[in-house]
Formats: structure tokens, sequence, C-alpha cells
């Protein structure tokens, strides 16, 4: 599996934490299932004699003035249980190892031929990232469909004095098959406007959706509860530690630690981090998160037969 971040002088997410706005990764399912996938997509659209109110008449075009115009479905409804099952748990494997446990809530199959787009928007409130998985192919007979999403950094700061265009102000990543790619729901986003032809085979074709964290991922004998117990007092005692502070930290972050089995701490890391200061007084974002990890490395769990690895994730 390869990783590719295009946006230039981005970490890559394989050199400790993963603190990118977003990641590409290439050839994210295995070929064969992609373009098995790519396939029954086709067949589903294509054969326009063959299709019935029964199996086609469930696409929603939705559109909302001035931000989205696109067609969606339930993939299930397209790819079956079989393929989406795959995808799903290819996704699940993948957060687990990157982000722990950030389950794949709702998705849809979304196709945009000539005229469709998103506008500037973020998902803060739909999930912590947001993911684009391109089933579109790449030899296509349109223009646009790239998702864009913004720089991370304060252009007014940096180069308002400068002549700026296109990706000065986003980077644009386009819908190339068997891509997959994820970001922080926070950052603002659009789908660039698809021109070309009405063909549905042409058009951009993703599966896309939200992942949230959802608890620790365990391996090992220590109790659950035992987890989130301790847990529990971590962001107790910082809280109380922050005062007021506590509140101007946005974001989630995960740290992976290992108890030993006399119940010390050991190899706590930071494997995530997205946490962002917003106004007002408080440490710096990366300061705040070393006192976290100091908290988790003091914590003591009671003896077992063996050590445990944890992947606990954390919402700011
Ligand atoms: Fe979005």
């Amino acid at each position: 599996m390869r990783y590719h971040h295009e946006a230039a002088g981005a970490e890559l997410v394989t050199n400790g934490p993963f603190r990118a706005p977003y990641v590409v990764v290439e050839d994210f399912m295995p070929s064969a299932v992609a373009l098995e996938m790519r396939a029954i997509a086709e067949m589903h659209l294509g054969n326009p004699y063959q299709h019935s109110i029964k199996t086609h008449a469930n696409w929603d075009y939705w559109y909302v003035p001035g931000l989205y115009s696109y067609l969606r479905t339930d993939p299930e409804r397209v790819l079956g249980a079989r393929l989406m099952g795959m995808f799903r748990s290819r996704l699940a494997q993948w957060t687990a190892e990157r982000f722990g446990h950030f389950p794949v809530r709702q998705c849809y199959l979304s196709l945009y031929i000539n005229g469709c787009r998103q506008g500037q928007h973020n998902d803060a409130a739909n999930g912590r990232f947001g993911y684009v998985y391109s089933l579109t192919k790449d030899d296509r007979r349109t223009i646009g469909g790239e998702t864009l999403i913004w720089n991370e950094e304060n252009y007014f700061e940096s180069r308002m004095h400068q002549p700026a265009w296109g990706s000065a102000f986003y980077q644009s990543i386009s819908p190339r098959f068997n891509r997959l790619l994820v970001f922080d729901d926070r950052m603002p986003h659009s789908v660039q406007l698809v021109e070309g032809g009405m063909d549905p085979i042409e058009g951009r074709l993703v599966i896309h959706g939200h992942i949230q964290e959802a608890g620790p991922l365990i391996s090992g004998p220590l109790p659950r509860e035992a987890v989130l117990a301790a847990a529990d007092e971590l962001v107790r005692r910082l809280a109380s530690e922050l005062g007021r502070s506590a509140l101007v930290y946005h974001g989630p972050a995960t740290i992976r630690f290992t108890v030993r089995s006399e119940g010390t701490v050991t190899a706590a890391e930071v494997i995530m981090d997205r946490v962002k200061r917003l106004g007002g007084q408080g440490p710096p974002a990366a300061e705040m998160l070393t006192r976290l990890v100091d908290k988790v490395t003091q914590l003591r769990f009671k003896h077992a037969t063996e050590d445990t690895n944890v992947i606990l994730p954390f919402a700011f």
C-alpha cells in the first residue's frame, strides 16, 4: 500500500503521528475488488433499456440551492452487500491502524454528471473525518469533479501580498480510480463543477461518508471497563488542571500505549493529532497533548496474565 500526500511538503503518515489535514491512499481496495465494483456500477448505470422502477428508482437527485447538485443512493443497492462489506471492513482496518476505532457510519454512492458539484462547506458536525473513495474511471469524457480542500494556513498572514490562484488557496484531489481521500471534516471543502456529457459512465462516481471515534481498541486481557475508567479519570484530571483553557482545544487525538502485565504503562505515544487551538488563553495544543501522554504513562492498572495494547481516542 502506498501513501501519498498531494500537499507539497506534507508529512508522510507512516512517519510519526498523523497530523495532516488530509491523506490520499492510492490503490485502496485490492485491484480485483475495485474492478468488480466498477463493473457492477457500469452494469447498473449503463444498459438503459434494462432499467426498471424496482432497481433504479432509488436515486435521490440532491439539490440544495447554491450548494449541492448531484445524485446519490445507498451503495449497497448498486454494489451489493458482499462488495460493500469488503469496502467497510477495509476502511475499518485502515482507520484502526491510523486513528483507532472510528467506525464507518452511513455512506452514500454519489454520481456527478455535467453540471453537478458541491459548493464550499465544512462538515464540522457530521463526523471527525470525511472520506471519498472513487470508482470514477480514469479516462472519462468529463472534466472537474476534484475535491478541493482549503489549505491549512492563514492566508492573511502568509501570502496576501502576492498574486495567487488555485492551489495557493486549496489542494485539488482528482477522483482517480481506486483512490481513497480522508480529510478532517472541519476543513472547508467543495467538489469542482463537472463539465462534459450526460452519460453516467463518464461521470464522477464515489462512495463517501464520515467516521467518528467510538471508544478504545483493546487487545489483551485488560477489561474494557478498566480502560474506560482510566480514560475518564485522565480527562477529569487534565480538565481540572487546564481550567477554562480546556475549552480552547478542538478536535480528535489518539494515544496508543501498552499496559504491562504488572500494571504499568509503557510506549505511550500520540498516533493521530488533529487538535487545534481556538482563540483564547491556554498552552499550545502540542504541549497540552504532551501533558496527556505523561498522564497516560503514570496510569496504574491491576496485574494481568499478559500485556494489553490499547488505542485510545480523545475528542476535544
Ligand atoms: Fe462535505
